[in-house]
């Protein structure tokens, strides 16, 4: 643990990986979806929270896009094919389709967050810079790994889940195919970010301020800083059962910024502000359990 694989990861090999994901797995189409909900109310009590979260999450995949063309005015062929050709015409899929599951399942549709934010401003201004580029670009990286990596999981919990409750149309026909999309976007961040350090492409103060702005700025997927979300994803948790262990989810999810940026602590096992982030959502969670609001009655 905590090394640099041996393996070295090329541009041709992500290049190959990108074009492998955009021939292997088109965006799912709506009308492939088979709507058959044998107890929508169970379904809604069990996972429609987490729907909800998932959906508006994926629905918000635009505004990513936005972020990314602010953060990385200089993407490279290989970056711009993924994300336009491959990853954002697969999120939106996946949003789409939850959201007309959660609206078949009675709740509301999603309300996606799509303005982008004034530090992302900031540090797109700053990334026209070449070393704050590659700093820009490693943290991108590293966030896709790991929010791609929160996907993996919370779609593997929801599809057992969904297969206990013998909902065997959302499983196969909107799960199933959702979850198999997400490992090949996690792949191609993890490979991305890897490369970079392989290759050396940023110096000690870059890594330096590096490891310093993802402890200041280390959200889980979807919280956009906001605490109302921070709650909704300690939901998001404890309605999959992550909250009984997050030490084990922090080492899931923090598995390669580990690896690369904080190789040099020997034994630790995940960056503790992810933990702290964890932590953090389930609290705000759990606080709003018990004064017994409801996030209308709590923000509405
Ligand atoms: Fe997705
Ligand atoms: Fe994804």
């Amino acid at each position: 643990m905590a090394t640099v694989p041996r393996q070295h990861i090329t541009h041709q090999k992500i290049a190959e990986h990108v074009q492998r994901l955009g021939e292997l797995y088109p965006p799912i189409p709506l009308d492939s979806v088979d709507r058959t909900i044998k107890r929508p109310w169970l379904v809604a009590r069990k996972f429609g929270h987490v729907i909800d979260y998932l959906a508006r999450v994926e629905l918000e995949v635009d505004r990513n896009v936005l972020e990314l063309l602010v953060l990385l005015p200089e993407a490279d062929e290989t970056n711009k094919t993924f994300y336009a050709d491959v990853w954002q015409p697969q999120e939106i899929q996946h949003g789409l389709i939850l959201d007309r599951l959660q609206q078949d399942l009675g709740r509301t549709a999603a309300d996606p967050h799509l303005d982008v934010s004034f530090g992302i401003k900031i540090l797109g201004a700053l990334a026209h810079l070449k070393p704050i580029q590659d700093i820009a670009k490693l943290m991108y990286f590293l966030t896709g790994a790991s929010t791609e990596r929160q996907a993996v999981i919370a779609y593997n919990k929801i599809n057992r889940g969904m297969q206990r409750l013998g909902e065997t149309a959302i499983s196969e026909t909107i799960i199933t195919p959702i979850k198999q999309q997400e490992p090949g976007h996690f792949a191609f961040y993890q490979m991305s970010a890897t490369a970079m350090i392989q290759d050396k492409v940023l110096k000690p103060w870059q890594l330096f301020l590096t490891r310093v702005m993802r402890e200041k700025s280390y959200n889980l997927v979807g919280t956009n800083k906001m605490k109302q979300y921070k709650a909704d994803m300690g939901g998001v948790m404890a309605d999959l059962g992550l909250d009984n262990d997050l030490e084990g989810y922090a080492r899931e999810v923090g598995r390669v910024e580990n690896r690369l940026l904080w190789a040099h602590k020997h034994g630790m096992e995940f960056p503790p502000y992810i933990l702290k982030a964890l932590k953090e959502s389930v609290e705000l969670y759990r606080e709003r359990l018990a004064r017994g609001l409801t996030v209308a009655e709590e923000f509405g």
